[in-house]
């Protein structure tokens, strides 16, 4: 088992990483709990349920259920709401612990219903997706959709702990193993130029779950998205840079509606643009922004942004948690591995809106 420590105002709890980790997950129950909630979506608990109850039930703790719909499209207020009926029906008290078994969906909607129930109890993610492995596990992000705006409502809040069962993988979708290598990459692109030629190197490896490969990404993922956040939990400065691609890819989920495209694949071929944009404003070379069209085209996303018109991309991307005063701001790359975060011309945004989203030439 390897295990990465994130170290935060918040809070400080380790990312264990371990195929069949599913198993051991009444270890992470604190004593004192006085019961464990545990949550899911009916495609997830088809898979894990039963394996995720026993495990939790061997803490010695009352265990009870709560079941969510699927879907990006179901993380609202509604869905929320079931989390809390359930916690109230079952009289859960302050001290009882909720477990987010699923994808990043689940695991940010566990979270927000952890931070607000009784004005936050204690909750513990175990995600089943590679993008909530690598990404949304970690770092304490949580929230629900707005329609005018995705993660618009939610709150910085900690897990306990983050139980990573690199075995759960072998379950998932195709497009969900190359929704989730966009984030993998996007570590490298924002601060490890080493990984990212690493990532260059070993697609083939990752898109097929090998298991040293994709054990060592995840590990590398989480090692640099700890780093940030421990540095940074609540985003007034450097955190903002794992936000590469969102500012794009945020207005493609909203604009062509909420889970049409996967989170990951907005974020691919958001990166194409913020790279193109990135050549424009800091003389990233054509060849690096080659080098990251290749790479998102490489593990299995879309690099040509869907066709919104100008008018409606530009507000849409107003609706982003890194404006300032109605003035966009975009992370940007000066190199493979170094990012920033600033406010670009508006003629160069322009540009590349119709490089990057025009409709596609027949
Ligand atoms: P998701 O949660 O919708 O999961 C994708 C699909 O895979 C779902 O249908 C799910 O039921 C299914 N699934 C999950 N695990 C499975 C398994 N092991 N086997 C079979 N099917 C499985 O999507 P996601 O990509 O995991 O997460 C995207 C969400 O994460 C977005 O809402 C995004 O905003 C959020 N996010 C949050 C952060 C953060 O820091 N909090 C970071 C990145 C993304
Ligand atoms: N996924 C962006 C963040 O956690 O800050």
């Amino acid at each position: 088992m390897t295990t990465v420590q994130v170290t935060t105002p918040g809070g400080s709890y380790p990312i264990h990483i371990e195929a069949n980790r599913l198993d051991r997950l009444g270890q992470v129950i604190p004593d004192d709990a006085t019961a464990i909630a545990l949550v899911s979506n009916v495609t997830v608990a088809a898979h894990y349920r039963e394996r995720a109850e026993t495990a939790l039930a061997a803490s010695g703790k009352r265990v009870i259920y709560i079941e969510l719909p699927d879907g990006e499209a179901h993380k609202d207020w509604q869905t929320l709401n079931l989390i809390f009926d359930g916690l109230l029906q079952n009289r859960l008290d302050r001290k009882a612990v909720l477990v987010a078994l699923g994808g990043g969906v689940i695991g940010d909607m566990v979270g927000f219903a952890a931070a607000s129930y009784m004005r936050g109890i204690r909750f513990v993610q175990v995600p089943t997706t590679l993008l909530a492995q690598v990404d949304s596990s970690v770092g304490g992000k949580t929230a629900i959709n707005h329609p005018l705006g995705k993660n618009m409502v939610g709150a910085f809040y900690q897990p306990i702990a983050v139980e990573i069962d690199t075995a759960v993988l072998s379950t998932l979708p195709d497009r969900e193993i190359s929704a989730g290598l966009a984030e993998v990459i996007k570590y490298g692109l924002i601060i490890d130029a080493d990984f990212f030629a690493w990532c260059e190197q070993n697609v083939p490896a990752l898109r097929a779950l090998d298991r040293q490969a994709i054990t060592y990404a995840i590990q590398r993922s989480c090692e640099i998205k700890a780093h940030v956040v421990s540095q940074d939990e609540r985003e007034s400065g450097l955190r903002a840079i794992l936000n590469l691609g969102h500012t794009f890819g945020h207005a493609i989920e909203s604009g062509l509606g909420y889970g049409i495209w996967l989170h990951g694949e907005a974020v691919g071929c958001g990166m194409v643009q913020a790279a193109e944009l990135s050549a424009l404003t800091h003389g990233l070379p054509a060849d690096s922004v080659e080098r990251v069209r290749t790479l998102v085209q490489a593990i299995g996303c879309p690099v040509q942004a869907p066709d919104l018109g100008q008018e409606h991309w530009l507000d849409l991307m107003q609706v982003d948690k890194k404006t300032e005063g109605g003035q966009l701001r975009f992370v940007l790359l000066s190199a493979i591995g170094q990012a920033l975060c600033e406010g670009v011309p508006a003629q160069a945004l322009q540009q590349v809106l119709e490089k990057t989203a025009a409709p596609a030439r027949v």
